[in-house]
């Protein structure tokens, strides 16, 4: 009886060990999850530099500049904001972009992929000037890639 009494009590005790462990490692979990690409690129500030350095070199290119070629200052600065604000909600940053989705925006201009390959030279540029890690530059590399098929209308 005293015998039986023991082994509730012990495994009593391992149930409430065990409980307790797995309530400590999902907290960790919950705590600590891998920061956002937006973090690890260095947040708001880091991107808008990006940007900024990528659309200078692709405004001044010789076959891709013709997008930009005769457009007002600020035409140009509220472009750039909106795909600040996209880059930043698509990595995982605290803004909400209101500008509108890739296929609707880039319609028409007949991007072909000659200047799609234009555009990853350039930004590859950017981010090596940068020093990005090869992780990050993976990562940005394949974001902008899975928006080429909204972009690029011919090849
Ligand atoms: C060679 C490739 C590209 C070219 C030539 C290009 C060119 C342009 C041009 C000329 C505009 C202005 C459109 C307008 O005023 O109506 C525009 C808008 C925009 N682009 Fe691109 N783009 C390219 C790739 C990309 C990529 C890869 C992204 C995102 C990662 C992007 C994001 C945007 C955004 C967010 C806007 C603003 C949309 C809006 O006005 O609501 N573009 N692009």
């Amino acid at each position: 009886m005293n015998l039986n009494i023991r082994k509730i009590a012990i495994i009593g005790l391992l149930q409430v060990m065990i409980t307790f462990l797995s309530a400590c490692s999902f907290a960790e979990t919950k705590t600590s999850p891998e920061a956002s690409l937006y973090q690890r690129l260095g947040g708001f500030d880091a991107i808008s530099a990006v940007v900024d350095d990528v659309v200078v070199q692709i405004a001044s290119d010789e076959k891709l500049g013709r997008f930009w070629a005769h457009r007002g200052k600020d035409g140009i600065v509220r472009e750039k904001q909106l795909i600040v604000d996209f880059i930043v909600e698509k990595s995982g940053g605290p803004l909400y972009y209101t500008g509108r989705e890739m296929k609707i925006s880039h319609e028409g201009m007949r991007i072909d992929n000659e200047d799609w390959n234009i555009l990853i030279k350039a930004l590859k540029n950017t981010l090596k000037k940068f020093n990005v890690p090869a992780k990050e530059t993976q990562q940005v590399l394949e974001f902008f890639d899975s928006t080429k098929k909204d972009i690029v209308e011919k090849s």
